[in-house]
């Protein structure tokens, strides 16, 4: 099949189409929408599966435990981990990354301790180590981006060292689209250290590409189910089971103890050991649902349609002399378009396309340090995803010249 039309049969899916088919969602990056088929999934398990899970000797509880342990089985396949114990559901990347701060890296980093991060990461994966360097005395050290956005070999060798302790890095920047080599990243850090801790942001790389932890040999990976299609509050966080069972708990509460006495108690194993309290099965069965819609599709058809998207966005935003356009020029990149109509605040520009029907971020997308490092305060952002079109592309490259107009930007 053609891929306009592959795409088309893919839209029929989407409910927001139905409302209102004009209206152009390139908002996928901050969350994508969602397909009938995981919406009437996780309706369906609220309708007849619903009860609270590894608590009660009830059909409801059963049925609500086999969602949930099924779930993580589910997941632990599609990121090929060794166990599903190595999955643990939590409410999203950042969830995921501050656990890995609070239960990992406050009990084992300390001064004269290096962590190692990119200029490009998401908040989550900044202010978190942050964190935990003014907690514990550790030096934050930043690998720093070419001018095609990317982080040479160069400047990795010339950051990590003995002293490094961590190594915590996005797959792809959800501003400049980079997808820097994190397995050759990872294996280079191993060289230098076997017990340099290796973490992983996919948050803006699941959706689009295949993950395989094994081969990543990371020592920790996190994303979040609801720019994945499915819905919030759903997020997960792989780690090397080895590891999780030496870390202490991140929350406490039911449903992570083995024994409680009065003074003292002591804990499961992952992934009880990080799931105090009432979790959330919904989300799980929203997620489920997703990675079947992603399999039914294909991961690769996904990756292939959105680059095809965005490489048709890049060569036409980047013909446009009065745009200053930031993503990286290498086409293995995640689909989105960082921007700046000279002249005009972010905010405008996104504000103008919306009343062209058109949804971009406008923002600094929680990467302040890059912003500041592009030299700029904030940017907008078109971030695709595979049941976009091309016609939508040209529309949006057609209203920026709009923008302008309304702006009086260039007129004399
Ligand atoms: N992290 C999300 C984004 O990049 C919200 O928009």
């Amino acid at each position: 099949m053609l891929i306009k039309e592959k795409i088309n049969e893919i839209r029929k899916d989407f409910k927001y189409l139905e409302d209102d088919p004009e209206y152009i969602y390139f908002d996928n990056a901050a969350t994508t929408q969602k397909p009938i088929q995981v919406l009437e999934d996780t309706v369906a398990y609220y309708e007849h599966q619903n009860g609270n899970p590894h608590r009660g000797a009830h059909k409801f509880a059963f049925s609500a435990t086999e969602v949930y342990e099924n779930g993580r089985k589910k997941v632990a396949d599609f990121i090929n981990a060794n166990s599903a114990n190595e999955i643990i559901f939590l409410r999203n990347a950042t969830e995921a990354l501050n656990l890995i701060a609070y239960s990992y890296a406050l009990n084992n980093l300390k001064k004269g301790d290096e962590i190692l991060i990119s200029i490009m990461e998401h908040h989550s994966n900044l202010v978190t180590w942050q964190f935990v360097a003014n907690k514990t005395g550790a030096k934050l050290n930043y690998l720093y981006l070419d001018d095609d956005m990317q982080i040479t070999d160069q400047e990795f060798d010339s950051k990590i060292n003995k002293n490094t302790k961590i190594l915590a890095i996005t797959a792809a920047s959800n501003v400049v689209g980079t997808m820097p080599n994190v397995k050759a990243f990872i294996e280079k850090a191993k060289n230098v250290s076997k017990d340099i801790i290796t973490v992983v942001d996919a948050a803006q790389y699941v959706p689009h590409h295949k993950v395989d932890v094994k081969d990543l040999n990371c020592d920790f990976l996190a994303f979040s189910g609801h720019k994945m299609l499915s819905s919030m509050g759903i997020g997960v966080l792989y780690g090397k089971e080895e590891l999780l069972n030496t870390m202490d708990p991140f929350l406490y509460g039911g449903d992570m103890i083995e024994y409680v006495r009065e003074d003292e108690s002591t804990f499961l194993n992952s992934p009880q050991r990080f799931e105090a309290g009432t979790t959330n099965v919904g989300g799980v069965a929203s997620l489920v649902s997703a990675i079947n819609y992603i399999d039914k599709i294909g991961i690769e058809e996904i990756y292939n349609i959105e680059s095809e998207l965005c490489k048709y966005a890049y060569e036409k935003i980047k013909k446009l002399d009065y745009i200053d356009v930031y993503t990286t020029s290498n086409s293995h990149r995640s689909p989105v378009i960082a921007f700046n109509v000279k002249e005009a605040h972010p905010h405008d520009v996104a504000s103008i396309l919306d009343n062209y029907k058109i949804a971009v971020r406008s923002g600094h997308h929680c990467a302040q340090p890059l912003h500041r490092y592009l030299g700029v305060n904030a940017s907008c952002r078109a971030s695709f995803a595979f049941y976009n079109t091309f016609e939508e592309i040209d529309s949006f490259i057609e209203h920026l010249e709009d923008v302008r107009r309304i702006l009086r930007i260039g007129s004399k």
